[in-house]
């Protein structure tokens, strides 16, 4: 913590890590100072389980993506025996930026001097090399990330020690195991970026505290008081919540709803459950559909974020799924553009000084609590 120019921080994290009835939330600085963001990448990002969104998103052998997980440069692949592959971007030779964007690929080349990467990261050659003594290519395959999947979603690593995923996230799959996650088909997905701190963008998804005001004309009507936080061991957190009719679509369009995901039973057919796995990815499973937001710190005010939205296989091949999903997506991004005003409005005030850490409502937004409570701890 030498480097981050704010006193009392070390007590303000102590008053985050309370039970959510006395807990105090993040202290401002983590959500504004420079120094402190790079604190964060080191302590949160890069020895985390960092989600990427659906494995579906590299279906055939060579697709890729190249991400910027807090600061380092890393490529996401799928290599020809079907495994999902993460490397450092960079190359082994002068350390040039390997990838930009997503795309397809049949191997990786430097545009600087030539050097070929298989899609398994080995070094396949390097032109001109042939006079260096000692020069051996097997001594220069890319930088491996470990990945890994569960439930249908993708993740990247960067830390050799942490546990492995299913330790990571371990009550996970039986908690959502009716919503049949593995099976869901990603239907759409888009990137953009948000003026404010990641942390706010999965905040404000995972407390219904807002919902009256925030989204009033919309989505208000349906929501209900939500269940206390399920209790569950891993990195992340999950609240149900019943809603009165389908919330996933907007006022007017309610009667287009395509079919239940034909697994859910009970309760879990008439309501939606919000989980955030932490440190940044987070989901919201209605009766009909899924959608997730994948987030990615690019300053302490600018986080790059991944939305994609999921149905069930038999949901997709009806006739006229296409048009019934519109209905979805026009739900999804109207609910969104009423979010981030507010999202900016939060960050122009948690700049200010005088901003300090408030209470937290202990049944509308116990999520937001718990995460304060996971991260202050690894920053500390
Ligand atoms: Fe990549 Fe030279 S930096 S080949």
């Amino acid at each position: 913590m030498s480097d981050v120019a704010w006193q009392g921080i070390e007590d303000a994290l102590t008053d985050a890590t309370g039970p959510v009835g006395s807990a105090h939330g993040l202290p401002p600085v983590c959500y504004t100072d420079p120094a402190f963001f790079r604190h964060e990448a080191a302590r949160v990002f890069h020895r985390s389980w960092v989600g990427v969104g659906r494995a579906d998103r590299w279906k055939a052998a060579g697709d890729y993506a190249a991400l910027d997980i807090a600061g380092v440069p890393t490529i996401v692949l799928r290599d020809k025996d079907g495994t999902l592959r993460a490397f450092a971007n960079a190359c082994r030779h002068r350390g040039t930026l390997l990838l930009d964007g997503e795309g397809a690929c049949r191997a990786i080349k430097c545009p600087f001097h030539g050097w070929l990467y298989g899609l398994d990261g080995r070094l396949a050659g390097a032109p001109r090399m042939d006079e260096t003594p000692g020069f051996d290519t097997a001594d220069y395959g890319l930088v491996p990330f470990r990945t890994d999947t569960l439930d249908g979603f993708a993740f990247v690593c960067l830390d050799d020690a942490a546990p492995g995923l299913d330790e990571w996230l371990a009550d996970f799959a039986g908690l959502h195991a009716e919503w049949s996650l593995a099976d869901l088909v990603a239907t759409r997905r888009r990137e953009f970026d948000v003026a404010c701190n990641w942390k706010t963008f999965l905040e404000v998804f995972n407390e219904y505290y807002h919902v009256p005001y925030v989204h009033a004309a919309t989505i208000d009507d349906c929501y209900e008081r939500p269940d206390p936080l399920d209790e569950a061991a891993g990195q992340f957190v999950t609240q149900f919540g019943t809603t009165a009719d389908t919330a996933t679509l907007l006022d007017g369009n309610r009667d287009q709803a395509l079919p239940p995901i034909a697994s859910l039973q009970g309760r879990n057919r008439q309501g939606i459950r919000y989980t955030w796995m932490f440190p940044n990815m987070t989901f919201a499973a209605s009766a009909e559909a899924i959608w997730l937001y994948d987030t990615f710190p690019l300053a302490p005010d600018r986080t790059r974020v991944g939305m994609t939205v999921c149905f069930p296989p038999e949901t997709v091949a009806l006739a006229d799924f296409e048009a019934r999903a519109e209905a979805y997506y026009h739900r999804l991004d109207t609910v969104l553009a009423e979010d981030l005003p507010m999202l900016e409005r939060q960050q122009a005030g948690l700049t200010s000084p005088f901003a300090r850490p408030g209470r937290f409502s202990t049944y509308m937004e116990p999520s937001v609590a718990a995460f304060a409570r996971w991260y202050a701890a690894r920053v500390a």
